[in-house]
């Protein structure tokens, strides 16, 4: 099956390149609570920051904010409103589902948390995986239309591996981040190329450009 040999690439790659941070090897950092909640905390707080910019500023961003609130309750205590409803609550939501009820959680954040913490079985979407799906599927739709937008959330529910959700989901956006570039992208080093329809496309042309998608 197509999106099995697409999986089976790109976690290999993802295995043996994977960026090392703190968000990733986060663990109990408060006796009284469990590792899942240090760890979903933990990514996300580093998500939402990622959402606003890079991995390397992030790392920063992310340390400092974890000196000061080193744990949920200590945020909740801070009076953040998402954090303080889950402390009421009493367990941090473990699917998307119920993760998008928390206020400040929206779709992409919730999609992480699940997959990353929780490992449902959920896609992400954010910039780099409709560039990186894309390519892959030769997709040439307009991102910035919201109709794009939800059209990708399914494609990307199509891909996601079953077995691997979070680490999928980082691995494919990591690629986007790095490899599959917008404006120069390494498809001589990509582990997917020879499943990427852009690239196939543009190697048997001389008009088609993997920057077209
Ligand atoms: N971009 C946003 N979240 C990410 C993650 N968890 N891993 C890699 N790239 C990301």
């Amino acid at each position: 099956e197509e999106a099995q040999g697409i999986r089976v690439s790109l976690l290999r790659w993802y295995d043996e390149n994977h960026r090392v941070l703190p968000w990733r090897t986060a663990s109990r950092s408060d006796h009284r609570k469990s590792n899942d909640e240090a760890r979903a905390y933990a990514v996300w707080v580093s998500e939402v920051m990622l959402q606003q910019t890079r991995v390397p500023t992030v790392v920063t961003y992310y340390n400092r904010w974890m000196a000061k609130w080193p744990t949920l309750h200590h945020l909740a205590a801070a009076s953040q409103e998402g954090a303080k409803s889950i402390v009421q609550e009493g367990e941090f939501p473990r699917t998307a589902a119920a993760l998008r009820g928390v206020k400040g959680i929206g779709d992409y954040t919730a999609g992480a948390i699940a997959s990353i913490s929780f490992n449902e079985v959920v896609p992400v979407v954010d910039g780099n995986v409709v560039r990186v799906i894309s390519r892959l599927k030769a997709i040439t739709a307009n991102p910035k239309e919201a109709a794009t937008v939800k059209s990708f959330w399914k494609l990307a529910g199509q891909l996601v591996d079953p077995s691997r959700p979070g680490d999928f989901n980082q691995a494919i956006m990591e690629l986007g981040a790095t490899l599959c570039s917008t404006t120069n992208p390494a498809c001589s080093t990509c582990p997917i190329s020879d499943q990427c329809r852009a690239f196939l496309l543009s190697r048997n042309s001389e008009t088609v450009r993997v920057t077209d998608y």
